[in-house]
């Protein structure tokens, strides 16, 4: 696998995080419309530091797992799996934002496609999930037109900023 492989959408760039993506990182992410759809680990306010400590990790991560999605020359969100060890080793969790600015242009959609062909092409993995919080409709509309398939309604599986909700759990399998 290439070690700073670049994949191209159409209106779109997926690369490995860097230095320098910073600024951008934290004009999109910091957004509570953002956030409120993802673990806790990314945080509202979305800081300075916050975005120095994930691209230290994320730039390092190898093999490469873990993607900024560029638009206009900006990492303006991220995409990626988290590989497993024991008995999940073959089931890759896929996670995925995108600042508002470009909502609604086709590029999540685009993204997860992409990421999903390079994470079975390069991982034995037979299995790709991802769970979506139950109030969020588009989320769950970019997992579709991906291809995933929804597997079930978990009920009470997610806490949120103090509120307990259901969530959707998507997969693609393969
Ligand atoms: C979810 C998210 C990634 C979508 O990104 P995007 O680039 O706008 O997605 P796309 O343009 O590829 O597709 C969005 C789809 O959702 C639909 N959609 C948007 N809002 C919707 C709503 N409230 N109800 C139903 N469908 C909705 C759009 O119409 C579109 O579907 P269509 O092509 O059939 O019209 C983006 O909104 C985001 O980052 N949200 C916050 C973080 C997040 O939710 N991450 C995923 C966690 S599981």
């Amino acid at each position: 696998m290439p070690k700073n492989l670049e994949i191209e959408l159409s209106s779109a760039v997926l690369r490995p995080w860097k230095k320098g993506d910073e600024k951008s990182l934290v004009t999109h992410a910091n957004n509570r419309k953002v956030s409120i759809n993802l673990r806790d680990g990314f945080p509202y306010p979305y800081s300075a530091k916050d975005a120095q400590e994930w691209i230290k990790s994320a730039s390092k991560i190898r093999p490469l797992t873990m993607f900024a999605i560029v638009v206009n020359d900006q990492a303006a969100g991220g995409i990626g799996i988290h590989l497993r060890n024991d008995v999940e080793q073959r089931s890759s969790e896929i996670g995925y934002w995108l600042g508002e600015a470009y909502w609604g242009q086709g590029i999540a959609t685009e993204a997860l496609k992409a990421v999903s062909e390079y994470a079975f092409k390069n991982f034995d993995l037979c299995r790709l999930y991802a769970p979506v919080f139950a109030w969020n409709p588009a989320s769950a509309r970019v997992l579709e037109k991906a291809g995933y398939k929804l597997e079930g309604r978990l009920k009470k599986s997610i806490t949120k900023d103090g509120k307990t909700i259901d969530s959707f759990l998507y997969a693609l399998v393969r």
